[in-house]
């Protein structure tokens, strides 16, 4: 097959096209490596795929001979507001109309990265994909927007939640890249709120699994959770990495985020009825890649 993965120079989208080549299909990446983190590690991160660097908020993508689009590409981060929000808009909203107004035109299969961001404070846990959304964040309320496009535009589209993705390649603003970093820095870590807060983590080589399963056999119209199995918050998931690291994090409290969840907990039956997938990555073995990676990387400068 040959196949667009849009957001393919980052964190999820660049292990998803990775896998896709491995699996013996072409792959051409598509990334507009804005500087929301430094780009230097996003053309890291390309390294090896076949690129494209394209704004698709106001370029064409061309999709001769394309048989599927992972759109991945977004404007990520729940705890934004004020003057980035029309970076939202751009980014999440208008991209994703046009990636659908092409895949329609095309008639290409569309798989869209959304996110668990959508319920906000959610009315149930473990949370599924039925429950009410109520997001809390422009992030949410964009990705929310951009699955209601999927709908208005009766794309052949399959909308996966992701759940809080960790691993090898993790974005520098989220929190298990944060914890590593200062853990080898020796430097105090900033924590929002209590701590108590928790997250359904999902390992990134989870959530490319479920990806590349949407794509090859989901019904058009699916909507599903993509959630790690194992809830930890955040005190809970430091005192894991300082086993792991075998060092003590200086942990400073300080005022909790707008637009961050108390808790989320995914609830997989559907997927895992529907595609056979379901979270493999025990947390703990999730973490050790996760240090592993953090600190060959710090150590190679
Ligand atoms: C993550 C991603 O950043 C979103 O792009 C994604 O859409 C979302 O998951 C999702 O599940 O939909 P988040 O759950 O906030 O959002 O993930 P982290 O950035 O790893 O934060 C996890 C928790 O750690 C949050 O409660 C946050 O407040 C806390 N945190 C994060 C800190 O206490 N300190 C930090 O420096 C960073």
């Amino acid at each position: 097959m040959r196949y667009v993965v849009t957001g393919a120079a980052g964190f999820v989208g660049s292990h998803l096209a990775q896998a896709l080549l491995e699996e013996g299909h072409d792959v051409v990446g598509v990334d507009c490596f804005t500087d929301y983190y430094d780009p230097a590690e996003k053309e890291e991160n390309a390294r090896g795929l076949d690129m494209r660097r394209l704004d698709l908020a106001e370029e064409p993508l061309d999709l001769g001979g394309v048989d599927g689009v992972f759109h991945l590409a977004a404007q990520a981060g729940v705890r934004s507001f004020g003057d980035v929000f029309p970076l939202y808009v751009r980014r999440n909203l208008i991209a994703t109309q046009r990636v659908l107004e092409a895949c329609v035109q095309a008639n290409v299969r569309v798989v869209l990265a959304s996110s668990s961001s959508v319920y906000g404070e959610a009315e149930a846990y473990p949370t599924p994909e039925d429950t009410r959304p109520r997001p809390i964040s422009p992030y949410g309320i964009t990705k929310l927007g951009c699955e209601q496009l999927a709908y208005a535009y009766r794309a052949d589209a399959v909308v996966l939640r992701y759940f809080t993705v960790y691993g090898p390649r993790q974005r520098p603003d989220m929190f298990f890249r944060r914890v590593c970093e200062s853990l080898l820095a020796g430097e105090p870590f900033e924590i929002y709120g209590s701590g108590e807060q928790s997250r359904s983590f999902t390992y990134v080589g989870d959530a490319v699994a479920a990806t590349a399963a949407a794509m090859e056999r989901a019904p058009a119209g699916a909507v599903y959770n993509v959630g790690g199995g194992d809830e930890a918050s955040m005190l809970e998931a430091i005192g894991l990495l300082e086993q792991i690291s075998g060092r003590e994090l200086d942990v400073r409290h300080v005022g909790a985020a707008q637009g961050d969840v108390s808790r989320t907990k995914a609830d997989v039956t559907r997927i895992r009825a529907a595609l056979g997938w379901e979270p493999r990555m025990p947390l703990r073995d999730g973490l050790e890649a996760m240090w592993s990676w953090a600190s060959a990387r710090v150590a190679a400068g």
